[in-house]
């Protein structure tokens, strides 16, 4: 037994020791944690349990210490954030470049079907150099597994993608499929080809950061949602979004105690001014009524002129979609289209309560958009909120015109209760576009057609831009003070708690893309 238990002592000692001590140099020397540590650092102390220890693809070698590959280059298994199980697998760069073969696949499989039986977040740390080249088709069939399983539990449990290192080649494919990317300056990047080859085929010159960094996918491209200075921030940004978040979708996110904002609302009516071209914050206004002041955003450095995140309102998580009309005036346009569909579809999936701050002069006018497709990406976010279920609440802070008006959740498309403020404009266009419709020929033949034309505007505005018609018909359910915000969201999701919602019977819809 001793002989057989030194055995396994060793075994452990050569598995958990990843590439040795000069490549785990080499990690450090990049800025980069070893698996392991990462695993130390991200999971509650001593919470980590290890599945598939000795996993290795070389059978002839499996009883001996001969272990070319300790672990698969990929160390996988369970343990706790704050207390909550999570599944995970760190990918070890310093076995064969984390490469991935059929048993690193297998492994990785393993603990994603473990996740989904047993209804908890799965966390994937990307640190690799691809499919693993010596092992050809076989590295491929092993990610085809994982993007098939990362789809089949889409909706099911929250999946996380943290890119710690490369991520190229189709392996950006699962972390494409998951909710959320998390990336770190300097260290991580992704791409589908490299700067070589983008060179030999396009002569288009980039380095790997600019091409593919944490910067390029959180501002440009849209496939990150997170980005971190380092690898410490990146671990307390995750356990700060699964706080939001419950462990499946049977679950409900966890509630905790209800927090007033920190920042009193008292200067709500000054900050959003009346004039309606005049920018704001809206973050600014969303900080005066969430618990504690705190909105965790996502994608925080893309399409700027929508805001997403968490938030809590007396305790219980909320997604917050709002227009910032301090970017593009807050019009809708393709990218904002994409984060905010995607955003509203997250929380739907996962019963998190959707509350929407609306000021949309509309969908973004432009050559660029239409050719772009504004037209199949706006409608994403119809789909996505008419799909919704959970309790959802709108409040109108200023202009909300045409289909934009409908796109930030109106009555028609699910909203439950939907409120406005004093200053909100509710109509088909703003006064402008509008007269120029309307009263083009007056304006033409009055003696002064500029001043016929102010005085159309205000006529206009006073009888359609104001939030008085949709309330008349009980598309507004009520008129408030914006102080009174918080406490009508209390009131209303309060209301919602038990909101049950059937829909027809069908294999799935077909999402427009
Ligand atoms: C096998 C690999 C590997 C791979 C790296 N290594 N990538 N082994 N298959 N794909 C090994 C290296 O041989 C080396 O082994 C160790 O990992 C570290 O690699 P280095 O090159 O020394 O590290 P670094 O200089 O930091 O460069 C990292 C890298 C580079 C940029 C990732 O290794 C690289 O370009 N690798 C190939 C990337 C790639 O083209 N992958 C295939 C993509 S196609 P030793 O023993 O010397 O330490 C793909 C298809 C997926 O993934 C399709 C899914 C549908």
């Amino acid at each position: 037994m001793k002989d057989k238990l030194k055995f396994l002592q060793q075994r452990r000692e050569i598995t958990t020791g990843g590439g040795g001590p000069k490549r785990i140099e080499d990690q450090h020397k990049k800025g980069k944690q070893t698996a392991r540590e990462r695993l130390e650092q991200f999971l509650d102390p001593g919470s980590f349990v290890e599945v598939g220890t000795f996993v290795q693809g070389n059978l002839e070698d499996a009883g001996t210490n001969d272990i070319p590959l300790p672990g698969e280059g990929v160390v996988t298994g369970y343990g706790t954030v704050e207390g909550r199980l999570v599944y995970i697998f760190a990918q070890d760069f310093t076995v064969s470049g984390g490469s991935l073969g059929e048993m690193h696949a297998a492994k990785i499989c393993r603990v994603m079907d473990l996740a989904a039986q047993n209804g908890a977040p799965l966390i994937g740390i990307n640190d690799s150099g691809g499919a693993r080249i010596q092992e050809g088709v076989a590295s491929l069939d092993g990610y085809g597994k994982i993007f098939f399983r990362n789809t089949i539990n889409s909706g099911v449990i929250p999946q996380i993608s943290v890119i710690m290192g490369p991520s190229a080649g189709g392996a950006v494919y699962s972390p494409a499929l998951t909710d959320f990317v998390f990336m770190v300056d300097d260290t991580s990047y992704m791409f589908i080809t490299g700067p070589q080859v983008i060179k030999a085929v396009t002569g288009e010159e980039v380095t790997p950061d600019k091409l593919g960094g944490a910067a390029t996918h959180n501002e440009t491209s849209g496939v990150a949602h997170f980005r971190a200075k380092n690898e410490h921030e990146c671990f307390a940004m995750i356990k700060k979004l699964l706080s939001y978040l419950p462990s499946n979708n049977l679950d409900n996110p966890p509630a905790v105690s209800p927090a007033d904002p920190i920042i009193p609302a008292d200067d709500l009516v000054e900050l959003v001014p009346a004039d309606p071209n005049k920018p704001y914050d809206v973050v600014e206004v969303i900080k005066r009524i969430v618990d504690g002041s705190e909105l965790f955003q996502v994608q925080e450095h893309y399409a700027k002129n929508a805001v997403v995140g968490f938030a809590r309102i007396n305790g219980q998580a909320v997604g917050i979609i709002a227009n910032q009309a301090k970017y593009l005036a807050g019009c809708l346009d393709i990218n904002c289209s994409d984060k905010i569909a995607r955003f509203v579809r997250f929380c739907d999936c996962f019963n998190i309560p959707l509350v929407t701050f609306v000021d949309v002069p509309g969908y973004l006018p432009g050559v660029h958009q239409e050719y772009g497709g504004i037209i199949r990406h706006g409608a994403k976010i119809l789909y996505a909120y008419s799909e919704a279920t959970v309790p959802q609440i709108s409040v109108v802070l200023r202009k909300a015109y045409g289909g934009a008006y409908i796109a930030m959740n109106a009555r028609s498309l699910g909203a439950d209760l939907v409120y406005a403020w004093p200053t909100a404009e509710i109509a088909v266009m703003g006064p402008e576009g509008a007269i120029n419709i309307i009263n083009r020929r007056e304006i033409e033949k009055a003696e002064n057609p500029d001043e016929e034309r102010k005085r159309k505007v205000a006529e206009y505005r006073q009888k359609f831009a104001n939030p008085y018609i949709a309330a008349a018909r009980g598309w507004i359910d009520d008129v408030i003070d914006p102080r009174e915000t918080r406490q009508k969201l209390i009131a209303g999701l309060a209301s919602l708690k038990n909101k049950f919602e059937d829909r027809p019977r069908k294999k799935h819809g077909n999402f427009p893309v």
